[in-house]
């Protein structure tokens, strides 16, 4: 086997980010290697996130639905039960077939594969240390596509069993009867949904007021509160966790209100999921050999067209800035490839979609009432209940809204919030309007097939211009 490489583009780290971009790079006629230190492609998304996470959301909900739902709808069963290693198996067998599929796009598209930890030796120099030894890579440019890994909770040690992380959660062995999860954001509320579903008593500590993390709107944020509570999920806000130990075959959480002060609180249960958030990940990637230093919150500064200050030397994804998710890493990892190329880099950072992937699932794009109140921006706001869009209440699944904001002056649309049936999926109409700069006229004057959630977009989207909906 081969020692030493010469490349146009070495990318270090093969998740969403870093493949797709060695699949670009490759396209466009760049010698492409791909170095990865794990066993299978894909990074954090393929194989401990996105996947795994969305394989076991899905089959929950189908279980809770058959269980608590299908009578009321005519549907007749024997017992419902859930076979958790056999849930488990698909979640496996899902991941399997797509760090593969990875593989085999890497073969059909010519990129070389380098096992490895890669370590920046010079800018046009890689080191890559594998099983086989160390292997070398002379290349034309470098592609930092690290990723991210989890935020430790100061004094406490995982042991992936009884405290765990979410890749831990995504592993379990048997569901918990007790859980508690730190930090309602999207993790806790995704992975702590998975286990409510199953049976298990599910609390969430959140430090903040409210839940869902970075970036959702307000009104978004107490509507999933309340429906998620009804589901049966246990919420402390405002509360603060100061400290988890193991006792007695239990874990210990002692808790106090966020601003300090109150009385303490212990809580106990069998498994705690710790989900306070992400951090860059950089380790041993040699970052020191050239002088590239890490900004204040560990990542990797880049300028507008993902170079960092070494020519040559380029960073996407969860490592520098903007929101950790795959499709912004894998939308970096195309513009940076192509800008590499000489071809113009643009990347709109007002329109990357967030979905969270609760029942009902919640999904938005651009600013919030609250990012515009800060600004002090003229806006408008247009909303519709699924409640009165046809196909959502004949499907009995009447949850939740649609709300545009457009700009008062100009009618443009400034962002969308859903909260409803098939909000992860709706929601990228809303970005195709916003990235196309489009007013909410634009969007209501749009034929939409009857009977459709997406009906409601619309419908939010002509109150947001004309300031009535039809149906409603
Ligand atoms: P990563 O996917 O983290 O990949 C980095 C890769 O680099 C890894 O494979 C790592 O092994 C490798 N690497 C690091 N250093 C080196 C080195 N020196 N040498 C060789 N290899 C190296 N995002 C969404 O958009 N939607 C979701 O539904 C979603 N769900 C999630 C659920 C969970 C539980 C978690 C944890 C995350 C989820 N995310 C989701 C976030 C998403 O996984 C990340 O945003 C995405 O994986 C970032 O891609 P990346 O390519 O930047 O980095
Ligand atoms: P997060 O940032 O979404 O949420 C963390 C939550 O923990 C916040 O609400 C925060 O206020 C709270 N918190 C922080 N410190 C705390 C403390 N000491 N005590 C109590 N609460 C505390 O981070 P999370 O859920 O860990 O997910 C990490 C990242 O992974 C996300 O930011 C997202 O980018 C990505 N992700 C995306 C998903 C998706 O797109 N559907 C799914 C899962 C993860």
């Amino acid at each position: 086997y081969a020692t030493t490489h010469e490349a146009d583009i070495v990318v270090i780290g093969s998740g969403p980010g870093g493949y797709v971009a060695a699949i670009k790079a490759a396209q466009l006629g760049m010698k492409t290697v791909s170095v990865e230190k794990d066993s299978t492609l894909g990074g954090t998304c393929l194989n401990v996130g996105c996947i795994p996470s969305k394989a076991l959301l899905h089959n929950t909900h189908l279980y809770h639905q058959a269980k608590h739902d299908f009578a009321h709808r005519g549907i007749e069963t024997g017992p419902v039960n859930f076979n958790f290693s056999k849930m488990m198996e698909y979640k496996v067998n899902a991941v399997k077939a797509l760090t593969g599929g990875i593989g085999m796009l890497f073969k059909k598209n010519k990129v070389t594969l380098v096992r490895g930890v890669g370590t920046i030796i010079n800018p046009k120099k890689v080191e890559v240390k594998g099983e086989k030894g160390v292997e070398t890579i002379n290349t034309k440019n470098i592609l930092i596509a690290t990723g991210s890994e989890v935020t430790p909770f100061p004094g406490v040690t995982f042991d992936e069993q009884q405290i765990i992380t979410s890749t831990g959660a995504l592993s379990l062995t048997s569901v918990p009867k007790k859980m508690l999860v730190i930090g309602a954001g999207v993790i806790g509320l995704e992975l702590g949904s998975v286990y409510q579903r199953l049976g298990a008593d599910v609390t969430a500590i959140e430090f903040l007021g409210s839940i869902g993390g970075v970036g959702i709107d307000g009104e978004v944020a107490k509507t999933l509160h309340k429906i998620l509570s009804k589901q049966g999920m246990k919420f402390k806000l405002n509360t603060k966790v100061t400290s988890v130990k193991k006792e007695g075959g239990k874990v210990k959480v002692e808790v106090e209100p966020s601003k300090g002060g109150g009385t303490k609180e212990a809580l106990d249960c069998d498994v705690v999921l710790i989900s306070i958030g992400r951090r860059p990940y950089t380790t041993d990637l040699g970052l020191k050999n050239v002088g590239i230093a890490l900004d204040d919150r560990g990542r990797v500064p880049v300028n507008n067209r993902f170079q960092t200050t070494v020519p040559g030397i380029y960073a996407i994804g969860d490592c520098i800035h903007g929101p950790m998710l795959a499709h912004k890493a894998e939308d970096e990892g195309i513009v940076c490839v192509e800008g590499i190329k000489g071809m113009p880099v643009h990347f709109n950072y007002d329109a990357i979609p967030s979905v969270i992937y609760t029942t009902p699932e919640v999904g938005w794009v651009g600013k919030s009432e609250e990012d515009l109140k800060k600004e002090g921006k003229a806006y408008k706001v247009g909303k519709f209940p699924f409640l009165a869009n046809s196909r959502a209440k004949t499907n009995g699944e009447p949850d939740g809204f649609v709300k545009v904001l457009s700009d008062k002056a100009t009618d443009v649309i400034l962002g969308t919030h859903i909260i409803g049936p098939g909000g992860g999926e709706l929601i990228n109409e809303a970005v195709l309007a916003q990235e196309y700069g489009a007013a909410a006229e634009d969007v209501a004057r749009v034929c939409h097939a009857h009977p459709t959630c997406a009906e409601a977009l619309r419908e939010a989207n002509i109150a947001a211009y004309c300031g009535k909906p039809i149906n409603f």
